[in-house]
Parts: C-alpha cells; structure tokens; sequence
C-alpha cells in the first residue's frame, strides 16, 4: 500500500481510513522553554513525521548511517518494515498558550476562545495520569511496532523541550472513515462506527469537522478540534447482561448492528421505537439539534487488576469543528442505558492544526 502524504491541506490521520493501531501520546512542555524552543520542536516533529509516514529512518543518517561513536539518530526498531499506514497529527492543548498565568510562547492571544478544558461532565472519574497535555500526538499505523516507534523517536527527539506526560496504546479501531471498510466491534461485542461521518462525504466534513475560514481563530482553518476520553469499560459486569438487555442499552442488534427499529445495518434508526435511553436515540443527531461528531476511537487493554478484572475499555477519539459538539452529546448521554458499565477515566481537548505544506511545519500559523 502506498504511504499516506504527511504534507497537505489537513493533517493526516483524520479522515484517512482508520489504521489497526494507536499510540496516543500527550506532553508537556519543559520548564524555561521559550517560543523558539517551541518552534523548533514543531519543525523538528515536522521532518521526522514527514520521513517516518514514508517509511523512513527519523533522519537521513538513521539507525546506523551515522558516526559509530553516537548513539543513531534513529532508534532502528522500525527498519525493515514499510510505513504501514503510519500517520501522525499533532496538537496544542489550552495549557500551551498560557502556564501558571506566564505567556511563555507569545502565543496567550492567539489562544483559540473555544480551546478550554472540557467542562466536568456528570459520573466523571478522571485522572490526571491520562488526562490533558501541552501538546498531544495521535500515531496510527497498521503494524503496532511502527507506531510505537514513532512515538518513541518523537519523544526523544523533544527532549529538553518537552516531555512524555502519558501516553495510550490502543488496538482493533472501533470506527470507520470510508465505506469500503468493514465496521470494526468494541469490547462490548458491537458494531462501532456504522453512522459515522465518512471521508468521502466533504460537505459534512466542512460542516462537522473542519474549522472554517469564517471560524475564529482564522490561523486553524482547516484544522480540527480533537477530543480523547479514555474510557473504562466494567467488562464483567457487561458479560452478566442479558442479550435482549445489551441490545436494548444500544438501540441496535449485537449480530448485524440493525436498529432495533428494523432493517440492516445502514437503515436510519426510527427513534421513537428505541429506548428512550438507549445510546444511539442519545446521540443521535436527530436527538441533538443535528449535531454531528468524526469517531476514531480504539480499544485497549492493559491486563488486568489485582482482582482478576480487565483493564480495558475504549479510548475515545472524536473530531469536530468546535468542542461544543462533543460537550452536546456527551451532557445528551448522561442518562444513557451504557453509564452503568462505563466510567470516564481520561480526557484531554487539543486545536489540531491545518496541514502543513512541503517545506512548512505543523502549526506554523500560530507564529
Ligand atoms: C453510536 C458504542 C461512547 C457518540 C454508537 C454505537 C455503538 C457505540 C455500539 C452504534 C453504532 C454506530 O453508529 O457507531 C459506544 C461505546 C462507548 C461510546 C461502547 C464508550 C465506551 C460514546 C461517546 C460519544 C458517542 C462518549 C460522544 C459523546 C456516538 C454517536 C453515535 C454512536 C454520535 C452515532 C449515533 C447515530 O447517529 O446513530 N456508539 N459509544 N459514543 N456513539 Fe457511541
């Protein structure tokens, strides 16, 4: 398969189709940088990100074109293997623009209004170990190792500037971005993503997704907003539920993911005859003012806890052209037939800027 261009209009690992694997990584600046540190670290991310989603070393010298007596440029994990769909999109949390009340980067009034932490939304039970960031980046890749290793080279290649605050593997995407790929399932055993916005339809992208021209701040056009929830899911307790029940908490049929209202898997739901509870009537745009969210969530699990329980859950991702989306749905879900097995246990809001262009670097805008 070809690699996906990092260059172009809109960063990459949004619409494109969703890859197998996410390394999720969320940082923090360092203390005492300044706006040229910041700068520098964005054009470096840039470069490296631009020859890694090829499927290339992180610099020309690599994992061992360089002098014997240096550690590699690269970290060589990655050799051999092809870009695997790898993408990276870079982000700046609200923490970037201003710390402590200090404007470290110049940038305070360039702070998107709409860029704050999420509101605390009801059963909330965040942690700070998985929660925010100056800065995020979402590695997708098909192939785990190449995403991991992208990760890890941009994080070594931020020191002194910034560093690692937490970071998410996640696995088995739980939505789609174009119609020829298969609805993936969630830990839950169900359909995820089968209304979701699809890459090729650009009219709803431009309206759900994509910051405008007309948008403030104009330096995001064509940029996004992305949020991630890490959430925990009471696996056992779920496995307990009765079928007929699981599907009644979703609106839809766990084999086919048909509305229980009738038809295949793409019909439109009719509300009314679902549960006025059930997740799907919650989201619904219909039960929202027409509001709509791009998902690119994966799962995860990270073993277990001393009690034999899985550590498991879904990392949320969900884009949209202004946060107000995400917060809509998510106070709409707070009496979802779901809350009962799910906790939020992560979160984080980052401005997802536009594309760079060859020869530019990600976020150069906001200068
Ligand atoms: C639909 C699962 C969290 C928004 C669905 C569907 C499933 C599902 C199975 C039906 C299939 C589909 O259309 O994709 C889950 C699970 C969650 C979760 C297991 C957490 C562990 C969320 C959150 C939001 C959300 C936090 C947003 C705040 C939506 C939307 C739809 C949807 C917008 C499509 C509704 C429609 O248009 O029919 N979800 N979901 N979900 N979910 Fe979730």
């Amino acid at each position: 398969a070809r690699p996906y261009d990092f260059f172009g209009e809109h960063q990459a690992g949004i619409v494109t189709p969703v890859q197998e694997h996410l390394h999720f990584a969320s940082f923090d600046m360092m203390p005492r940088t300044d706006r040229a540190d910041l700068i520098e670290l964005l054009q470096d991310w840039t470069y490296a990100a631009s020859r890694i989603t090829q499927g290339l070393d992180v610099s020309a010298t690599g994992a061992v074109g360089g002098s014997p007596e240096s550690p590699p440029d690269d970290t060589g994990e990655a050799q051999g293997l092809p870009a695997s769909g790898l993408t990276v999109t870079i982000g700046f949390g609200p923490t970037l623009f201003e710390k402590d009340g200090e404007d470290r980067y110049g940038i305070r009034d360039r702070r998107p209004a709409a860029l704050e932490r999420l509101p605390a939304f009801l059963g909330d039970d965040l942690v700070p170990e998985s929660s925010d960031g100056d800065l995020c980046i979402q590695v997708c890749a098909d192939d785990p190792q190449v995403a991991v290793h992208a990760v890890r080279n941009l994080s070594r290649i931020a020191f002194g500037r910034a560093r690692l605050r937490w970071s998410q593997l996640g696995y088995g995407k739980t939505s789609r971005t174009t119609a020829d790929q298969q609805t993936p399932r969630n830990l839950f055993g169900f359909k995820d993503g089968t209304a979701n916005i699809l890459a090729d339809d650009t009219a709803a992208l431009d309206e759900n997704v994509w910051v405008a021209a007309s948008d403030e701040p104009s330096w995001l056009a064509g940029g996004s907003y992305l949020v991630a929830r890490k959430i925990a899911m009471l696996i056992e307790t779920w496995d307990r539920v009765r079928l007929s029940e699981q599907e009644n908490i979703f609106g839809r049929e766990k084999g086919e993911g048909a509305p229980l209202s009738g038809g295949s898997e793409f019909t439109e739901p009719r509300l009314a005859k679902l549960d006025a509870n059930s997740h799907v009537r919650l989201a619904h745009p219909d039960t929202n003012g027409g509001t709509r969210i791009l998902r690119r969530g994966f799962n995860y699990v990270g073993g277990n806890n001393a009690l034999g329980r899985l550590d498991a859950g879904l990392f949320f991702l969900s884009y949209q052209r202004d946060p107000q989306q995400f917060v809509t749905l998510q106070r709409s879900l707070s009496t979802d037939l779901m809350n009962e097995y799910v906790r939020h246990v992560g979160s984080g809001l980052w401005a997802i800027p536009p594309g760079a262009a060859a020869g530019s670097y990600v976020g150069e805008s906001l200068f």
